[in-house]
C-alpha cells in the first residue's frame, strides 16, 4: 500500500449559477457560471493505492460510502488510472466539515479533493487548468473548488471539454465579501441537482430563457467583479439563483428546493435591504439560503438568520484558497 495523499478543498457558492449541461457525459455546461470558494466549508481527503483491493474502497466520515458515491469516486479514478497507466485500486477516506448533500455542494470540494489526491498518487503531472477540467468530470461545481477566492468557469467550446476550465479572478485577500449559510433542514435533499438540472433541461419551458440570463448575467457579473461593485454583483446573485429556481419550478414534474424556512429567508434578505444591510439572497439545489453581504454587515445579517423560524443554524463563511495538499 503507498502512503496516503492528504489533500483539502473547499466547497463554492454560484453567484451565476451552472444548471444545465452540453454534455452529460463530460459535464460540460451549456453555460458559464462565477462563484465564491468558501472557508470554512471544507473537504480533507486521504487517498492510498493498494495493489490488493479489486475495487476502490470509499469511507465517508469514518462509514462506508453509499454505492452511487463509491461509483462516483470510481468514475474519476478511472480517468486517472488510464492517463497514468496504473491499473491499482485505491482507499479514500474523506470528511466534510458540514452537512452532506443538503444543498451545500458537497459534491464540489469532494470530487475538487479527490481529483488533486489522485493525481498525486497515480503520479500525474497537470496543469491547474487541466486540473479543473479533471475535477469537472466528477462534479461539474467541481471545475470551481480547484481554484481559490472569486471564480469563474467557462463554458468552452471543444467538444472533449478541454477549455471548459475555471479560473481565479480575484485571490482571496483581493476582496473581503462575506457569505452567511443559514441550515434550513440537514438532512439529505429530495432531488439531485444533476436530476434536477437535466429534468429543467428537457422538460422546462422557461429553459432556453434560463440559458439566455446566463450568459448575459455572466458577462455582467465579470465586470461587477472588476469594479469591486458589491451591489452590482449581489443583484446579479439574487436574480440569477430566482431565475434559476423559476426554471426548476417550471420543469415537469415541477422542481422545489426551498421549504418553508427558504421562502421566509428571501424576504427576510429583502427586509435587511430596506433597513440599510446589503444582504443579497441565494440557493442551490436544496432549502439552504444563503447571504452574501459585505464584512461590515455580517454581524447583523447573521443574527437575523439565525433567528428565523425554521433555521437550525448558521455557517458564516469568507474567500478561501483552491484544493491544495495537506502535509
Ligand atoms: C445548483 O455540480 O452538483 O449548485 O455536474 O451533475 O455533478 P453535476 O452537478 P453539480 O451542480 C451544481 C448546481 C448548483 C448551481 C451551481 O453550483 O452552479
Amino acid at each position: 500500500m503507498t502512503t496516503a495523499i492528504r489533500v483539502r478543498a473547499l466547497a463554492n457558492l454560484a453567484l451565476v449559477k451552472y444548471f444545465g449541461k452540453r454534455d452529460a457525459r463530460l459535464n460540460l455546461p451549456a453555460g458559464p457560471s462565477l462563484s465564491l470558494t468558501l472557508e470554512p466549508l471544507e473537504t480533507v481527503s486521504e487517498l492510498s493505492l493498494d495493489a490488493s483491493l479489486d475495487a476502490d474502497e470509499v469511507w465517508l466520515a469514518d462509514a462506508p460510502a453509499s454505492p452511487s458515491f463509491t461509483e462516483r469516486v470510481t468514475k474519476l479514478l478511472d480517468i486517472v488510472r488510464q492517463a497514468a497507466g496504473d491499473g491499482r485500486r485505491a482507499r479514500l477516506k474523506t470528511r466534510n466539515s458540514f452537512p452532506t448533500a443538503a444543498g451545500l455542494a458537497s459534491s464540489a470540494s469532494g470530487m475538487a479533493a479527490l481529483a488533486l489526491a489522485a493525481c498525486k498518487a497515480y503520479g500525474l503531472e497537470l496543469s491547474s487548468d487541466e486540473l479543473s477540467a479533471l475535477a469537472r468530470r466528477g462534479s461539474g461545481s467541481a471545475a470551481r473548488s480547484v481554484c481559490g477566492g472569486i471564480v469563474a468557469w467557462y463554458e468552452g467550446v471543444e467538444e472533449d471539454g478541454r477549455d471548459s476550465i475555471a479560473r481565479t479572478l480575484l485571490e482571496p485577500g483581493q476582496w473581503d465579501l462575506r457569505v452567511v449559510v443559514g441550515l434550513a433542514a440537514s438532512g439529505p435533499k429530495e432531488i439531485g441537482s444533476t436530476v434536477a438540472m437535466e429534468r429543467t433541461r428537457t422538460t422546462s419551458p422557461y429553459y432556453g430563457a434560463w440559458l439566455r440570463a446566463v450568459h448575459q448575467d455572466f458577462e455582467d457579473a465579470l465586470a461587477a467583479v472588476g469594479n469591486k461593485d458589491f451591489t452590482a454583483l449581489g443583484e446579479i446573485a439574487e436574480r440569477s439563483a430566482l431565475s434559476m429556481h423559476a426554471a426548476a419550478l417550471a420543469a415537469r414534474p415541477g422542481i422545489a428546493f426551498w421549504n418553508a424556512a427558504t421562502v421566509s429567508a428571501l424576504h427576510l434578505c429583502r427586509s435587511l435591504r430596506k433597513s440599510g444591510v446589503e444582504a443579497y439572497f441565494t440557493c442551490d439545489a436544496g432549502p439552504q439560503p444563503k447571504f452574501l453581504v459585505r464584512p461590515e454587515h455580517q454581524p447583523q445579517a447573521c443574527q437575523a438568520l439565525r433567528e428565523l423560524p425554521g433555521i437550525e443554524g448558521v455557517i458564516e463563511c469568507h474567500l478561501g484558497k483552491g484544493a491544495l495538499l495537506l502535509p
